[in-house]
């Protein structure tokens, strides 16, 4: 049987809602692969199977999604220490750093998975890469809308050794949605997707020259922050630890 990408993600999700327990507060997720481990969170506390969860979503849209089910929520201000969290990821690399933020949720996925105990990641085997960058597919970075070319351009300078091409996301650029506007996050900012050609090296050194430039909000690439990765393959599921 040949699965298909989105099983794939199903079967890592469901795998990773083995990991909540009964009173537990959770970190939910954004993205097509998280909405599965939402979805089968929302099925087992219906079915009794799950008690006194509180989800804590990392987007309006996982936040709907997650109301829809009933699962009761909160945030992070009420709740400062989450017991877990589930996520997907755009690109995972050998040491378990990631990029999130295709879809556009990476600030409030970086607060919420950033204050948890554990943090489990769950992609299908697509997103396995050698290097960060190393898909071809964007690695976001939020930026505040106040003449965002100036900050897209210095994004771009800052790793012109890695053949870096950055390109404001706009409603049509991510294949979701239609129309040339700028695409505007949960948090009122635009988007710059940072493409690469090489390798960009020392990720904690390019992490902290992103985050020095005015201007930026935040980025895509979640170092260390992993501590454990659901990889779905065809050939079965791999549990990668920290
Ligand atoms: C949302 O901002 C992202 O970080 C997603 O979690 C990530 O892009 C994975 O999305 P998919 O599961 O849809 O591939």
């Amino acid at each position: 049987v040949i699965l298909t990408q989105d099983e794939l993600k199903k079967i890592a999700a469901y795998k990773a809602v083995e990991y909540v327990e009964s009173g537990m507060v959770i970190g939910l997720g954004t993205g097509s692969t998280a909405k599965h481990a939402v979805d089968r969170i929302g099925e087992l506390l219906r079915q009794g199977k799950l008690k006194n969860i509180i989800g804590i979503p990392t987007s309006k849209k996982t936040h709907e999604q997650a109301l829809s089910l009933g699962i009761p929520l909160s945030d992070l201000d009420s709740y400062p220490n989450i017991d877990l969290a589930i996520d997907g990821a755009d690109e995972v690399d050998p040491h378990l750093n990631l990029v999130k933020g295709r879809g556009g949720s990476l600030l409030r996925e970086k607060m919420i998975e950033g204050a948890c105990k554990k943090f489990v990641v769950i992609v299908d085997e697509t997103k396995m890469v050698k290097y960060i960058g190393g898909s071809g597919l964007a690695m976001p970075v939020e930026i505040v809308p106040f003449c965002w070319k100036f900050t897209a351009k210095r994004l771009q300078e800052l790793f012109g050794y890695a053949g870096c091409v950055a390109k404001l996301r706009t409603k049509g650029s991510n294949g979701k949605e239609s129309g040339g506007e700028p695409f505007v996050t949960d948090n009122g900012n635009y988007i710059v997707d940072l493409y690469f050609k090489r390798d960009m090296g020392d990720l904690k050194a390019a992490s902290d020259a992103i985050l020095r430039l005015a201007g930026v909000v935040e980025h895509g690439m979640f170092l260390d922050m992993a501590t454990t990765v659901i990889v779905a393959g065809e050939l079965g599921v791999t549990i990668k630890n920290k």
